[in-house]
């Protein structure tokens, strides 16, 4: 017998009261058939997406500085690509990136079907490298990278940045093993010190979302 499906995969837990965790995520509007489909898809598959209560988020974010140009580290299947290509202004685009071609490929049918395709540019390689080879300056930068990479990436957003954009970064609470002050691991050491030096940092206004597994919004100034 293989093991039940956890359809609550994506949501992590360790942050919030379980009980406000259920009402935050039961209060929220049904999502479309796609949306719906790569939700069930994550939870089979133990795919980590930020699911729905994140991806709120950042269609506000998005439609709240109305973003054209958005850069994303990380996007694995395409469901947080699907929420930032969705928000964006006229003639925006989101820059899909992720490590692995395969899911390049699921993400690339997605989109057809979420009706997004011309909104997203998709492209496979080191998110990191792709990054550096960018002339343009982004509104939004997400990232949701391997974790240990998160001080490099830091080092690298500043200049690709507007003045006024958004860098926005998943996982920054770590189910909650930011906390730990002794024998942390290095994923979780690298969390820490990524969110000390944003807080430090005088290119951003940082605030941490403490929601699913922490988002941490800064503001480039
Ligand atoms: C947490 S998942 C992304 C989930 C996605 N943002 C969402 O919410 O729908 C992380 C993804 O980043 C990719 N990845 C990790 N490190 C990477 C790197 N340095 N460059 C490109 N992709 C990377 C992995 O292949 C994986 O698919």
């Amino acid at each position: 017998m293989p093991d039940p499906i956890d359809v609550n995969h994506w949501r992590m837990g360790g942050i919030t009261v379980p009980e406000v965790e259920d009402y935050v995520y039961n209060i929220l509007p049904a999502r479309d058939e796609v949306l719906a489909e790569m939700e069930a898809e994550a939870a089979k598959k133990k795919i980590p997406i930020v699911g729905p209560a994140v991806g709120r988020i950042f269609y506000q974010l998005a439609a709240m500085i109305e973003a054209r140009a958005i850069f994303e580290m990380g996007s694995a299947i395409g469901y947080s690509t699907i929420w930032w290509a969705r928000a964006i202004a006229a003639g925006g685009q989101v820059i899909y990136t992720d490590g692995d071609p395969r899911n390049a490929e699921r993400a690339r049918r997605y989109f057809e079907r979420a009706g997004v395709t011309s909104r997203v540019t998709l492209k496979t390689g080191d998110a990191l490298e792709l990054l550096s080879e960018e002339k343009q300056q982004f509104d939004i930068i997400f990232n949701d990278i391997d974790k240990e990479d998160y001080p490099r990436v830091l080092r690298l957003v500043p200049p690709r940045l507007r003045k006024g954009g958004l860098f926005v970064t998943d996982n920054v609470l770590w189910s909650g093993r930011v906390v730990q002050k002794k024998n942390a691991d290095a994923r979780t050491r690298a969390i820490q010190e990524f969110n000390r030096a944003l807080y430090a940092s005088p290119d951003f206004y940082t605030t941490i979302l403490p929601i699913r597994d922490g988002v941490a919004v800064a503001l480039k100034k």
